[in-house]
């Protein structure tokens, strides 16, 4: 199979194609990525030189790009977006054009060369926000997307599931929660925590710190898009999520404690506007139709991805002082 993925240098996405790559190896991957301030070709220096890998530097709205690169392609999995609630809060126009109009320029480009199956990358937030007691949601849940961000990955999901009624597309949808791993950009609370910690400076709590998140280790999401992609029904959406709620405060002590640091460490500061009370996800679908399940439990998951960031500082420490745009302006100049 050779594979499209879009936003294949961002946190999910490189993780994916290393996931895959090691999988499958028949397989063949075109990575087409804008290299925004979220992509990152650090996370796939390792595949340079691999024959079953290529690097495509562009943008999905890109009408005339996206067309010629599709034409050989058999299966096109959609990762680009933009993808930060604050940012989304700040200035939601990059949202709208690359995660609803970025979607449909793809969607098109797959319907225009042959129906390519497509399956589109999605989240969790798209279903607005839970009461404590509240069930998780499930495939069935209405939408109620709150941030700009959510409402624009809603925007996308009614485009993909509309494509497949209107035009018979072969889609899929994944909805996951919340991932964490190594590559993650270090604006998201994990690894922002974490890195914080290691250069000895606090970490910001939005609130008081009730709100809830489910957090999944990125190799199972990415192992969930693959049973998606294997066996998952043409047309349907599947929710995946990681068995593991937490306060972000509950998230905060276990990060200190895990890196040897006191709660003094701890900066209470605004809550974020519109800020989605709870998140979680009922997965059973994805279970009983995929034999699909997370198995990385949150305590080893997290160690893991502490571990991941102690050892490549340079990595980090590049996209906090902004090398990294260097880096990889200097490398996509030899392709
Ligand atoms: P990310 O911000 O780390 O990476 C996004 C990538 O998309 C970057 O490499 C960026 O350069 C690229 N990109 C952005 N706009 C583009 C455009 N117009 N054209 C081409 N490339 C573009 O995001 P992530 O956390 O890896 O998320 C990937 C996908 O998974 C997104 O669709 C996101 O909505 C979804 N998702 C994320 C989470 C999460 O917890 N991070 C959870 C569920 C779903
Ligand atoms: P984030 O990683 O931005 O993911 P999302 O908003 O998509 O869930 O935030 C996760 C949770 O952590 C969310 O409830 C907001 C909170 N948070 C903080 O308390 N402090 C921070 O500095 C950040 C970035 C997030």
């Amino acid at each position: 199979m050779k594979i499209l993925v879009t936003g294949g240098a961002g946190f999910i996405g490189s993780n994916f194609i290393h996931y895959w790559l090691k999988k499958y190896l028949a397989d063949s991957i075109v990575n087409l990525d804008a290299l925004t301030y979220a992509g990152n070709l650090e996370n796939l220096c390792d595949l340079e030189n691999n024959q079953n890998y290529q690097f495509v530097k562009g943008d999905i709205c890109d009408t005339g790009l996206v067309n010629e690169i599709v034409k050989d392609i058999d299966l096109i999995v959609h990762f680009a977006a933009e993808s930060h609630v604050d940012r989304s809060i700040m200035d939601s126009g990059d949202f709208i054009r690359a995660n609803v109009e970025g979607t449909r320029v793809l969607l098109d480009a797959a319907k225009n060369n042959g129906q390519i199956r497509f399956h589109h990358v999605s989240t969790d937030e798209v279903f607005g926000s839970l009461r404590p007691n509240d069930k998780p949601f499930n495939e069935k849940t209405a939408y109620d997307p709150r941030s700009p961000y959510s409402a624009s990955k809603a925007g996308s999901d009614h485009l993909v599931r509309a494509y497949f009624h209107t035009h018979k597309l072969p889609i899929t949808i994944s909805n996951c929660s919340n991932n964490y791993g190594p590559c993650q950009f270090p604006e998201k609370v994990i690894p922002l925590f974490i890195t914080n910690l290691l250069e000895n400076k606090k970490v910001p709590v939005y609130g008081e710190g009730k709100n809830v998140r489910d957090w999944i280790y990125v190799d199972d999401h990415n192992a969930g898009v693959d049973a998606i992609i294997k066996k998952g029904k043409i047309g349907e959406t599947y929710c995946l999520g990681g068995d593991s709620e937490l306060t972000n405060l509950a998230l905060t002590k276990k990060i200190l404690e895990l890196m040897d640091q006191g709660e003094d460490m701890i900066e209470y500061v605004a809550d974020r506007p519109g800020h989605d009370l709870r998140y979680a996800m009922d997965y059973t679908k994805a279970k009983q139709e995929l034999g699909w399940e997370p198995k990385v439990n949150f305590a080893d998951g997290l160690l893991k991805t502490i571990a991941w960031y102690k050892h490549n500082k340079v990595w980090w420490q590049n996209i906090k002082n902004g090398k990294y745009l260097e880096y990889y302006k200097k490398n996509y100049s030899k392709r």
